[in-house]
């Protein structure tokens, strides 16, 4: 089977991972467009370019509509698949969303011109995907279901293998195996992909980061294990927390069976352009090492790291660090080894701290009781009684979906939205952010208030009888 070529596919990061990971998710559209006609034809796999943190980032931080952005991307990059990541039945939030906003939001986004939707869900529960992904068959997108990975005593390769056979079950079309912190071993690549392979014979995509210097090797052995597609970044917004370069994967399987075909030219013409825009975000640039190892040494995500330094350093803790690093291994296992990634790893990450400058567990976080009340769903085994016990006595667990408590949203959002709405999108947006997002709405309404009125003046100093009543 190896020696037959199989082309392998690259998945570009640059719009969406890449500067999520190197520069806080701050890129502009307006950085992302000019490059278009080049990015769209090297003839990537597919472009990842919204969802994750993009969405709050827009509205937040660049006072930009990231359903405008989405619709800019879909014009530019017309012969290329569009790709997203969405966090399950938390979308691109950091909580459970109602599945009528569910429902909604995917249906919206497969409108507006994403192709594939990369569903996954913090505790690799699979009650937490389902509703996203029969949302996306219906909207009629493709959906890549997802295995976090991770390590602890319960995340074997029969976990991971379980978890892509029950969304292969619920219709997934690919299975993305998700490496966020960059820890994936390349033997352990290949084992997990030969049987992910074995069992489904679904394309296989592999999503690592390059944070433990990892990744490259870790690639090239899930590709001869039967990995369809990788993903990368263009060099200069490669390396560090962000993926590996698609240069390097190019050259490395040029003239192999594996072969991507692509052209390394454009690509370097590529990487110039970005090392030029990377610079206009030059205070955003998280300047990591290239290898971290603390992310060998405690398998704590990059990211994690620099909230921890961030979060110290306000309460003049700094030179506690190393406690935390050591207490948040503790505490995942406490709370049954949740995978460390967005919501997990900040509710794990913020506990850490407050065990460490408090006691432990002598305060809580909202998330550590609601996430003990089963509200983020089932663990991975079983939590610490006596912190549960300690937290929320003798409250009873739920065991079944957390969605199914939640009341739907669209209704109210709608209303609450009331005279600011200019598009359905603008719905979901509230529903999602509600505080950003009617910031940005009153913030659009007064710049076009003052565009009618400067086209008004035009108007008047044009018209023929100059200034008249209006
Ligand atoms: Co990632």
């Amino acid at each position: 089977m190896e020696s037959s070529p199989r082309r392998v596919g690259l998945m570009d990061t640059t719009l969406r991972d890449a500067h999520q990971s190197l520069l806080a998710t701050r890129m502009r559209t307006e950085d992302m467009l000019p490059i278009a006609s080049k990015l769209d034809a090297v003839g990537f796999h597919s472009l990842e370019v919204w969802g994750g943190a993009t969405f709050d980032a827009c509205l937040r931080f660049l006072n930009e509509d990231p359903w405008e952005r989405l619709r800019a991307l879909r014009k530019a990059y017309p012969n290329t698949r569009l790709q997203m990541l969405l966090r399950g039945q938390n979308l691109v939030g950091y909580r459970h969303y109602a599945d009528d906003v569910v429902e909604a939001f995917v249906e919206k986004t497969v409108k507006n011109g994403i192709d594939i939707l990369r569903i996954f869900d913090a505790l690799n529960d699979v009650r937490n995907m389902e509703k996203a992904i029969i949302a996306t068959k219906k909207a009629g997108g493709e959906v890549q279901g997802t295995v976090c990975y991770t390590i602890s005593p319960v995340h074997d390769v029969e976990h991971f293998a379980q978890t892509a056979r029950a969304l292969a079950n619920l219709g997934a079309d690919s299975i993305c195996v998700k490496d966020m912190a960059g820890i994936l071993a390349p033997t352990d690549a290949y084992t997990i992909v030969k049987r992910i392979k074995a069992d489904l014979g679904l394309p296989v995509q592999v999503h690592c980061h390059y944070t433990s210097g990892m990744a490259s090797m870790s690639y090239l052995k899930a590709i001869e294990a039967g990995a369809d597609v990788v993903d990368t970044a263009i060099s200069s917004m490669a390396l560090a927390t962000s993926q590996p370069p698609a240069e390097t994967m190019v050259a490395a399987l040029q003239g192999t069976p594996y072969d991507t075909g692509l052209d390394l030219g454009l690509l370097s013409e590529i990487s110039e352009y970005f090392k030029e825009v990377r610079k206009k975000y030059r205070d955003q640039d998280n300047v990591s090492p290239a290898v971290d190892t603390n992310v060998i040494r405690y398998q704590i995500p990059g990211g994690m790291i620099s909230n921890f330094i961030s979060q110290l350093q306000q309460q003049n803790a700094l030179h506690r660090l190393n406690e935390v690093l050591e207490e948040v291994p503790r505490v995942r296992a406490d709370m049954g080894y949740p995978p460390l990634v967005t919501p997990s790893s900040q509710m794990v990450g913020a506990q850490a701290v407050l065990n460490v400058l408090t006691g432990r567990y002598q305060m809580a976080t909202n998330e550590t009781r609601d996430y003990l009340r089963g509200l983020y769903g089932r663990s991975p085994a079983p939590v610490n009684p006596e912190v549960r016990k300690k937290l929320i006595g003798d409250e009873k667990p739920i065991d079944g979906r957390p969605a199914d408590l939640l009341e739907p949203g669209m209704a109210k959002a709608r209303a609450d939205v009331g005279p600011y709405y200019e598009q359905e999108e603008d719905v979901l947006s509230y529903a999602l952010y509600p505080q950003q997002a009617m910031k940005f709405f009153q913030e659009r309404l007064a710049k076009k208030t003052r565009v009618d009125y400067a086209l008004l003046e035009e108007a008047r100093k044009n018209h023929p009888l100059g200034y008249h009543p209006v």
